[in-house]
């Protein structure tokens, strides 16, 4: 069959990677494409049993850092886009194993570079109508001040925007024009894999987008991060660790919405720009925490409330980002996107996701995972 492009989606075994390779896989039939995905602990070909027997959805298990391998794959397949999202993704891993995340972020991103510099330089057409995409955090810029911890009124809404909770927590933003102050192994990471991407561009000319976005929930999450890993102990009557005093602040978007947003940004971004991907929705993680024991309490039948007991405060992680906040007017003005889903609707969906699909919960949380939640939490 010929396909119109062959686009290669990296780490499309992980959380966001499925939602994006299973969008491109169904929207775009003429498209084939390739997800390349080493499958670490947090990847998981279950979460593509939808589309794996579909024409255009192939799959390759290779190491980002493997550059013959995907220098080799880039010709045999003839690929013209990469949208790249392999990554180690896990701040607490990150602080116990910086080595892993300059490996996979930094060098693994190099050697994807550079391996689309070489094909695509060496074809008649050169840069014509190929893109490097590369999706990274907003972690990178830092952490912003928490100077209204009761919340004010933030300066923009989307048709999303809850209505009962919508505030910010400081008059301050992340635009895309802000200095990188990544203060995290993995932040450090990824920052200094946007830089490489984008030093591509400023010498070789390679056509490249950089995303920023804030932090993704819903399905198919491995659950150390927040959301999945306290839904799965509040279900099993297990303590949650907050860190901290629970102050800390994130921007919560739904990952369909993330999916969607890099569509878009695939096909009509602007060639070496940034855009900043966010929810327009800060939640500090108590209160947070306090919707999903609410939320899980109710769709298991047990009295609202009941398992708030369960919080444990515990030594806060180190160096941890106090507030996160993204302003993506640039992206809502120029490309026209916003966050479609009210974060009451998302976390309703997430939470019933996870219950439903208790299966899934026990499969990735066996074997290794399990030694790595006893190392991580002994101490507390
Ligand atoms: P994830 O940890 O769930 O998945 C990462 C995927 O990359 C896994 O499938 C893993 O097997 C694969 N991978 C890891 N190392 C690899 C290597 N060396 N070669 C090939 N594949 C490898 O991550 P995620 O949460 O889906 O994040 C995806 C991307 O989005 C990352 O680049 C992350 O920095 C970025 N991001 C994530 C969030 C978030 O809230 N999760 C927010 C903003 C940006
Ligand atoms: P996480 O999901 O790890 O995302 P990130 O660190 O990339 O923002 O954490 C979200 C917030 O929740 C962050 O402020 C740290 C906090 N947190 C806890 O309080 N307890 C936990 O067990 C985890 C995993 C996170």
């Amino acid at each position: 069959m010929n396909f119109k492009r062959t686009i290669i989606i990296t780490g499309g075994a992980g959380f966001i990677g499925n939602h994006v390779v299973r969008l491109f896989v169904n929207k775009y039939p003429e498209y084939k494409i390739i997800n390349l995905d080493k499958l670490t602990y947090a990847g998981n070909l279950a979460n593509l049993k939808d589309i794996e027997d579909k024409p255009n959805y192939k799959f390759v298990k290779a190491d980002i850092c493997d550059f013959e391998t995907i220098y080799k794959l880039m010709q045999d397949e003839h690929v013209d886009g990469i949208i790249h999202l392999a990554a180690e993704s896990h701040v607490d891993r990150s602080i116990k194993d910086p080595f892993t995340f300059a490996q996979t972020n930094v060098m693994g991103t190099l050697s994807l570079l550079q391996a689309a510099k070489l094909y695509w330089e060496s074809l008649p057409e050169k840069w014509e109508g190929k893109r490097f995409y590369h999706i990274s955090t907003d972690e990178v810029y830092g952490a912003l001040e928490l100077t209204d911890p009761e919340g004010i009124m933030p300066p923009f809404s989307t048709k999303a925007s809850s209505s009962k909770h919508h505030l910010a927590y400081g008059s301050k933003f992340f635009t895309e024009d802000l200095k990188y102050q990544p203060h995290s192994p993995y932040s450090a990471a990824k920052a200094s894999s946007d830089h490489f991407v984008r030093a591509f561009h400023d010498t070789y000319g390679l056509p490249t987008v950089v995303t920023n976005c804030s932090n993704n929930y819903g399905p198919y999450q491995f659950p150390e991060k927040l959301i999945p890993l306290f839904i799965n102990n509040i279900r099993h009557r297990k303590p949650l660790p907050v860190y901290g005093k629970g102050e800390n602040v994130r921007d919560w978007l739904y990952v369909e919405d993330h999916a969607r947003a890099i569509d878009l940004i695939f096909h009509e971004g602007k060639i070496a720009e940034t855009y900043n991907i966010g929810g327009f929705n800060e939640w500090k993680n108590i209160d947070l925490i306090k919707v999903l024991i609410n939320t899980v309490d109710r769709l298991l039948g047990r009295p609202e409330g009941a398992d708030m007991d369960l919080i444990t405060y515990v030594t806060d992680r180190a160096g941890h980002d106090l507030r996160y906040a993204i302003d993506s007017t640039k992206l809502q003005k120029e490309l026209g996107w916003e966050p479609s889903l009210q974060f009451e609707e998302g976390i309703e969906k997430t939470v019933r996701w996870y219950l439903d699909n208790q299966e899934w919960m026990d499969n990735v949380t066996s074997g290794d995972y399990q030694k790595y939640y006893d190392d991580m939490y002994k101490n507390r």
